[in-house]
């Protein structure tokens, strides 16, 4: 998508991804290879500039990489949102409140962190989760042993971290674009909907945000982008919990949910990325209608009944299918956000593919 967004920009771009299937060969330079090797190593560093989409790329790789060309986001975000300690420490620095929270490096760490925090709670890997994968949500005592079985073999030496489990009434976005003067765009706020751990249905602009909310969560991606002097798009999940915000985690690159913003923004997330991050004038963030998108995951549906839905768009992402995996996407465009997610729920019904996940 960045690809696609760069290419009428007239930038040229190369990738690297260690797997050959990545998507972004199917229409752009793509170097398959480990991050840190040398062919990719020679690819980026001869670049104008080098970005990121993926939150674990090793920290050496991109700091080699910084001692020859620009990286922008800044490494620093990287090294903080990759992981989740840091990243929850570096809120409640900036006084963005988060679920509270405790290091956790052993079982009996494990067992002092829930008498704590109370139950429920959910132990997550600091590093490498994405997808829900990494994370035992531990409902009641009986649980505890087996989630500190299933995930401490995976991730070594303090490597979790244990929240609160909030009864969140329901999930947010906040997408930011921080150029390279320092100027900073806010989209609208988006709802977030997961099946799974998975981002499922995420909706446009999020209804019913009070200005007040919206203010708050605009302040705390403000704060995120000028502490670490960002360039480029930022993106902060929220728990939205009476009329509070609770920061849950940071991405440091394009977000899922603003795929959307791709038919139903001025200018959309990839786009803004690099234009900041080229160094040119962001572009318009505001909503052109209202849109709702669903993630096509595990089996890709035929599209037809996609395609026959005025205001719909299909996004086939070209890579091989498997469980849980994200292969594509859907974004229905509609004059009211609501309008747009019950044509979407309808479209959702008729892409059931055979044995797929979609739906
Ligand atoms: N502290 C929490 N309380 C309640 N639900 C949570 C909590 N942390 C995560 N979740 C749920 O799990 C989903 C995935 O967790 P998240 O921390 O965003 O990890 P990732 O998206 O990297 O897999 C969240 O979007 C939310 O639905
Ligand atoms: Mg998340």
């Amino acid at each position: 998508m960045l690809a696609l967004a760069g290419h009428p920009l007239g930038l040229e771009l190369v990738f690297v991804d260690p797997n050959p299937d990545a998507p972004a060969g199917q229409v752009a330079e793509l170097v398959a290879a480990d991050y840190g090797d040398a062919a990719a190593l020679r690819a980026l560093e001869r670049c104008d500039v080098v970005t990121y989409e993926f939150e674990n790329v090793p920290l050496d790789v991109t700091r080699r990489i910084a001692a020859a060309t620009r990286v922008l986001p800044p490494p620093r975000a990287l090294e903080v949102a990759r992981d989740r300690l840091l990243e929850k420490r570096c809120f409640r620095e900036l006084g963005i409140p988060t679920p509270a929270f405790r290091d956790v490096g052993t079982e009996r760490e494990l067992g002092e962190a829930l008498s704590e925090l109370g139950l429920p709670a959910v132990l997550k890997a600091r590093r490498q989760g994405y997808d829900g994968k990494g994370q035992a949500v531990i409902e009641d005592a009986s649980a505890i042993a087996a989630a500190w079985q299933r995930l401490s073999p995976d991730y070594g030496a303090d490597a979790f971290i244990l929240e609160s489990k909030v009864a969140f009434e329901r999930e947010l976005s906040i997408i930011a674009v921080r150029g390279a003067a320092g100027d900073v765009r806010s989209y609208p706020l988006i709802e977030n909907r997961h099946r799974d751990g998975i981002l499922d249905v995420s909706i446009a602009p999020a209804p019913g945000i009070t200005p007040e909310l919206a203010r708050e969560a605009e302040a705390h991606a403000r704060r995120l982008l000028e502490h670490f002097d960002y360039v480029g798009v930022l993106a902060l999940e929220l728990f939205q919990v009476g009329g509070r915000l609770l920061a849950n985690e940071l991405a440091p690159r394009v977000h899922n949910s603003g795929h959307l913003t791709i038919e139903a923004a001025s200018t959309s997330q990839f786009e803004n990325h690099l234009r900041a991050i080229v160094g040119w004038p962001l572009g318009a963030v505001e909503l052109t209608t209202p849109a709702c998108m669903l993630n096509l995951v595990g089996a890709l549906p035929d599209p037809a009944p996609a395609l026959a839905l005025g205001g719909a768009h299909f996004h086939d992402y070209g890579k091989p299918a498997r469980r849980g995996r994200k292969l594509g996407h859907v974004t229905v465009c509609a004059s009211t956000a609501e309008l747009g997610l019950e044509r979407l729920e309808r479209l959702r019904a008729e892409l059931r593919a055979p044995g797929g996940e979609a739906g």
